[in-house]
This record gives C-alpha cells, structure tokens and sequence, in this order.
C-alpha cells in the first residue's frame, strides 16, 4: 500500500483537521510528519467541536492507529493538556496513539526563545505562534536537539547542556525571564509522555504498509509557510510540502499514493507577511465575521482576502497534487459576486508563475465571476448546487487542472460533498 497525503495549499487553517475526520474511515492509520503545536486542527460532529494541535485528526474514528511521525517536534506540556483533553471527554489515546523516539523535544527555553528572536526583529517579526517551533529545529538541524527516545537515556545530562546553551543565547539578548514554573511542569509532563508507545515509527509505518494496510498523512500549515517554497522570511520552520511527508515519517517518495490538495475557496493568512489578495475592506471584515477566521488556538484575528490562483497553482506544483478539496465555499454564500486573483501584475508586467518574492510591487489581477446567493450548508450532493457555483468550480478546475473531489459547506463533519465516486 501507498501513503495518501493530505496538504493546505495556501497559509494554513484551510480546513485539514475535518477533512482527515472525514477521510479516516479510508483508513487504518493516520499520521502528522511535520509541524508541532504550531497547528490547531479543528473537528465538529455530533455538537461538539475539538481543536487537535500535535496529536492526528484521526483519533476520533475508533479503531484505528494514529502515528506522531520523527519529523514532528513535541512539547510534552501541550501534549499532556491535550491528552488529558480528550481523555476527560472520553477519547483515551494510550492504546490508540504511537509516537516516534525521533521526534524532537520543544524545551520550556526554546519556548522561551521564540520570543525572545521575536522581540528581537521588532517591526519585522514573523508572528510566530510562540511555542518553539523555530529554536526546536533551529536546534534539530545544527544537531543540538533532544528527541523524544533521549527519554529513555540520560536525559537529565543531555537536558542540561541544552538549556545551558539556551540561556547563554537568552542572556546574549538581554532577555528577562523565569523558566523556573514551566520547567517543573514539563518535567511532570514529560513523566506522562512515558506511558505512551514510544516507537520506532520509521519501521512501524513501513511494516504497516507492506502487511497491505492503508496509511493518510494529514500536513499541518501550509504551502505558502514552506520553509523552501512558501513566503520566506514569514515560513514556519518545517517542509510543510508532500515531500516534507518522505522525510517526516521515513517513507520513500516511491510510496506516496494520492496527494489531496487543501484550499479554502477565498484565502487567509495569521501572522505577519506578504499576502497580495489581502482585503482590508467591508468585504475583508465580512469574510472574516462569516468564516469566524480567528486562530484556532491562539484566537488572532485571520487576515482574509480574494482567492489566489497564483499561489494555488505553485502549491500543485510544488506537491504533485492529485485532488482538490475546496473548503468554507458556504462563506461566500450570500456575495453577489466572488473575485479569482489570476496573475500578478509586477512592474507593468503581468506574471502568472510565482516570483522569487511578493511585495508590495506584486498587484493582483482579478477575474470577477457571478455569486450563486443560495444558502447551501444544508446541501447533500452536488445535484443540489446552483448553477452559478458549478461554474465556479469549473472555472476552478480549468485554471488549476486538477479535479475538486470534495466540496465542504460547513464545519460539520456531514457538511461534507464528495463529487466523483470511485467506481
Ligand atoms: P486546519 O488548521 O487546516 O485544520 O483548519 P482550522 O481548524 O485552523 O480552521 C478551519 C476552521 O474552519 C475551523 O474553525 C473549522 O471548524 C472551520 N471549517 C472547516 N470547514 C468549513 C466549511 O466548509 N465551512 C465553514 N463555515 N467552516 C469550516
Ligand atoms: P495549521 O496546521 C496558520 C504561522 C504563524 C506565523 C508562521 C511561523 O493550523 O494550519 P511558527 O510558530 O510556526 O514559527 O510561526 O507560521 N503558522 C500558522 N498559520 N495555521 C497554522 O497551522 C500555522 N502554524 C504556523 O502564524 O506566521
Ligand atoms: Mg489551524
């Protein structure tokens, strides 16, 4: 069997937590690669909605085996609140959820630290989300890092030396802080991690695809906060793209299955950083009240604006995308008319490939297509779809020569359209 991945193609939060929800049946295992609590992965069914950070979005679906790949960096602190979140509202994980030795450890100091390079660049910061993500592979790549298997080996010397080196960095910055509190709870925390299967997920994974069983990989972020690919400086600090999944979890490029292409039907964007189709308008503020775009996790304010095909088509690219998966297209319900940024114009020049850089020069280019005014949450199947947006998912599809699979109408896990079955 293959790994089907799963990838937002824009600025992250396109919707990914639901959709594996949705896809998990499919399978019998799902894994995250890459990222760390950076991501907040929302799900809603029967009323309830919950906001998944490290742990897989397949942890809902009974039965099956839900991997922390060695790609992903984890807190122990936030993994415990999670954990224990979900086992107060009766979703126990120890037998449900394995996580790789090689994985790396946020220390309280690389936490720490994030704000500290934050504060640093002033008016140019990134807008990180403030959990490490950064130093912890800052640290992984110039081989300092501690790994989740370091649990089980000295760990207290290994422990030492790293946080050593961090407050030599900190006190370099003249940066005030106590570490004290957080450090004695994450050492309790990471007592709690020692209960689950540690593992050796490299070969977990691979024995699992050779016994025939079939294995999602659900990305965190998105394309455009690639490391490599997306709008560098303002990335996060993993490859977030289907080949970050090769590396992420140990499997060979020859192994991937089908790649599914996440995108909201407009675009958003949390933190600081180039964004060419961003709205500041009333009809910015009206997405923005319509789609709740406010972090999952941290609750910041999204910034949103018109979709962009410019950025879409890179993503396709960059990830050998299979499918589509349109999401929130409910959001744009009641506009009279929807706008698809095409091309940028750059110095007078209209480009359709992705430039080296957007700025301020880059101006979108827009082509305005009617709005299908219909309420359509309550909608079943694409029978049901109004004229008007049929054209929009194939003026879609024409430009991005790739099929929209599925199409969500809202939050719920049933606000779901599945457009071409397989035979
Ligand atoms: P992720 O990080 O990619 O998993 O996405 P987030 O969970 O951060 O953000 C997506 C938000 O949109 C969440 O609040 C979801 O509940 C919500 N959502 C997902 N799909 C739809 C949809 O089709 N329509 C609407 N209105 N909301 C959706
Ligand atoms: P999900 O998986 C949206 C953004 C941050 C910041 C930049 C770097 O929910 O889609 P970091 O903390 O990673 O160093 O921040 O990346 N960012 C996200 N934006 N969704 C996410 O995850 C994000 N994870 C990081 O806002 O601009
Ligand atoms: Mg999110």
């Amino acid at each position: 069997m293959k790994v089907d991945v799963l990838l937002g193609l824009q600025w992250g939060d396109e919707g990914k937590g639901k959709v594996v929800d949705v896809l998990t049946p499919k399978y019998d295992m799902i894994t995250r690669f890459q990222g760390g609590p950076n991501a907040g992965h929302t799900l809603e069914f029967n009323g309830e909605k919950y906001v998944l950070r490290s742990i897989p979005s397949g942890i809902f679906q009974g039965g099956k085996m839900n991997v922390i790949g060695n790609g992903v960096v984890l807190d122990p602190l936030l993994f415990r609140q999670e954990a224990e979140a979900l086992a107060a509202s009766g979703h126990d994980l120890t037998k449900q959820l394995y996580i790789s030795k090689k994985a790396h450890l946020i220390l309280p100091t690389h936490r720490i630290l994030d704000a500290a390079y934050e504060a640093a660049k002033g008016s140019g910061k990134i807008g990180t989300t403030g959990k490490g993500i950064g130093p912890t592979y800052t640290d992984k790549v110039s081989r300092n890092g501690l790994r989740v298997g370091d649990l089980l080996h000295e760990f207290d010397r290994k422990y030492a030396a790293a946080k050593a080196r961090h407050e030599a960095i900190l006190h370099s910055l003249h940066y005030d802080y106590d570490v004290t509190e957080l450090e004695a709870e994450w050492f309790k925390a990471l007592d709690y991690l020692k209960q689950f299967n540690l593992i050796d997920s490299e070969h977990f994974i691979n024995r699992s695809l050779k016994e025939g069983k079939s294995v999602l990989a659900e990305g965190a972020q998105g394309t455009m906060l690639d490391v490599d690919f997306g709008s560098y400086p303002f990335v996060t600090s993993s490859n977030t793209i289907c080949a970050g999944c090769c590396t992420g979890l140990g499997v060979s490029p020859r192994n991937i299955g089908e790649v599914y292409g996440i995108f909201k039907a407009y675009c958003t964007r949390v933190g600081s950083g180039p964004f060419p189709t961003e709205l500041f308008d009333e009809t910015g503020k009206r997405i923005r009240d319509i789609g709740h775009e406010y972090g999952a996790v941290t609750g910041r304010e999204r910034r949103c604006g018109w979709i962009d095909l410019v950025t879409l088509k890179y993503a396709i690219m960059i990830n050998g995308v299979t499918q589509l998966i349109m999401m929130k297209s409910d959001v744009l319900d009641g506009f009279e008319t929807v706008k698809a940024c095409v091309a940028y114009k750059v110095n007078g020049e209209e480009i359709t490939e992705f430039p080296f850089e957007i700025n301020e020069g880059v101006e979108p280019v827009y082509v305005e297509l009617p709005g299908w005014n219909v309420d359509m949450t309550k909608m079943q199947s694409e029978d049901e779809f109004p004229e008007e947006f049929n054209a929009y998912l194939s003026f879609l599809e024409e430009e991005l020569e790739v099929p929209i699979k599925i199409v969500s109408v809202g939050p719920d896990r049933e606000q779901t359209i599945v457009r071409y079955e397989e035979e």
